[in-house]
């Protein structure tokens, strides 16, 4: 046996920001060296991710992971112990097969993304090299643009807005630093706006830290943020953004979808979406239509110039996301590691999508803690995009280590170049 041998994995079940309990798996190794990952968590989550193991019962009004906790000590374990750190694609391999169902419901999408994370991290610190360096090898290249989730609707707030993120993406930005301090400068003015035009209550924020005011029109959302880049002097500066997280607002025995006043059908939403592109400088569009439309959202990526981001559409699953490359639905995925449940598979989809010139966006869940693998692993892929909401520590803390990545890494001070530049 080496140094490197998986020597103890253990989990303990942890709450995240929504105080919500989700687990913190720690993998150890004999040599001494430890990585731990927590498992973050959606809300607004697609049909066909990898299913959570949740305990059911009163503990935690059902949403407990106590079970989950006790199936990586007694389980999980016993079967990667002996085994080397680094070699990613054997454990996961391992999981998956210890898991044995198509779905991951036997030991849950959330147990196994914690034990697979952690794997990395542990790896990563037994090579003592940074984890985003540990996953890109050499590769590692430019920082991500962030997409900053301003205005929140959908299953995210009770704005009264359909469309769940309203992004300002800082397309003018030359570093990740500059994106940073722009973006924090137009979302301070922006609460000013919102309250001087609708009310103080508009500076709640939702989820992901956005602001909440009480919109109904997602035009409102794009006036009052590009408003606020103009007074912050970033007029231009700017583009826009929107997870329209559509599944959510679709109504399958109508099949309408709720965006405003009157439900929309599917060639009205599409439409709808052509018009807001000719009017404002919006260059990404997430999950446009609902999760199982293909046809659709290949209509739309052929005739709109935008880009056409899958998360519901494609949940970081291989299988799906080679579905929509042969439709020619969308061309980006949005990267949750949690939606198929290791990371290798989550990097295997991340292959495919390049392979077939598809950008990528990793992404935040809606439940997050501070651990900051998501700002790592954006880097490690050399990902164009990453979106981790706004503000609230969970979604700051992946900025902050961003700027470091940035301070230590003089050939990362440039940012990356995703299809809107
Ligand atoms: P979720 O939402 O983390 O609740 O799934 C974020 C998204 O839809 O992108
Ligand atoms: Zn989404």
């Amino acid at each position: 046996m080496t140094n490197l041998s998986i020597e103890t994995v253990s989990a303990l079940e942890i709450v995240d920001c929504r105080l919500e309990p989700t687990l913190r798996v720690t993998v150890r190794t004999e040599s001494g060296a430890s990585g731990t990952a927590d498992v973050p968590c959606g809300r607004s989550t697609g049909a066909h991710e990898a299913v959570e193991r949740r305990d059911g019962g009163s503990r935690f009004n059902g949403k407990g992971v106590a079970d989950a906790v006790e199936i990586v000590n007694e389980e999980i374990e016993p079967t990667l112990a002996g085994r080397d750190v680094t070699d990613q694609r054997a454990i996961d391999r391992a999981l998956v097969e210890l898991d044995g169902t198509s779905d991951r419901s036997r030991l849950g999408g959330n147990t196994m993304t914690g034990v697979s994370l952690a794997t990395a991290v542990a790896a990563a610190s037994a090579t003592d090299l940074p984890l985003y360096r540990y996953l890109g090898r050499a590769d590692a290249g430019s920082l991500p643009v962030p997409l900053f989730d301003v205005i929140e609707g959908g299953e995210l707030a009770e704005s009264g807005l359909a469309f769940q993120e309203h992004q300002l993406i800082p397309v003018g930005a030359d570093s990740f630093s500059e994106a940073l301090r722009m973006s924090a400068e137009t979302y301070s003015l922006l609460g000013d706006l919102l309250e001087e035009r609708y009310d103080a209550r508009s500076r709640n924020v939702g989820v992901e830290g956005g602001y909440t005011p009480p919109l109904s029109d997602p035009r409102d959302a794009f006036d009052v943020a590009l408003e606020a880049a103009e007074r912050a002097g970033y007029g231009g500066a700017f583009a826009l953004g929107i997870d329209a997280a559509a599944t959510h607002f679709y109504d399958d025995q109508t099949e309408t979808y709720a965006v405003l006043d009157e439900p929309f059908d599917r060639g009205e939403l599409v439409e709808f979406y052509l018009d807001l592109v000719d009017a404002y400088p919006l260059v990404s569009i997430e999950d446009p239509l609902e999760e199982d439309d293909f046809a659709g959202t290949a209509e739309l990526t052929e005739a709109v110039d935008a880009q056409i981001v899958g998360d519901d559409l494609f949940t970081t699953n291989s299988d799906r996301l080679r579905s929509g490359i042969e439709r020619g639905a969308g061309d980006a995925l949005l990267l949750k590691v949690n939606q198929v449940g290791t990371l290798t598979e989550a990097l295997e989809a991340a292959d495919l999508a390049r392979r077939n010139g598809y950008d990528i966006q990793v992404s935040e869940r809606s439940g997050q803690t501070p651990d900051t693998w998501l700002a790592e692993l954006a880097v490690g892929l050399s990902a164009t995009q990453i979106k981790t909401g706004v503000t609230r520590g969970e979604r700051t803390e992946q900025y902050n280590r961003l700027l470091e990545i940035e301070r230590d890494r003089d050939t990362l001070a440039t940012l990356s170049e995703p299809p809107w530049s």
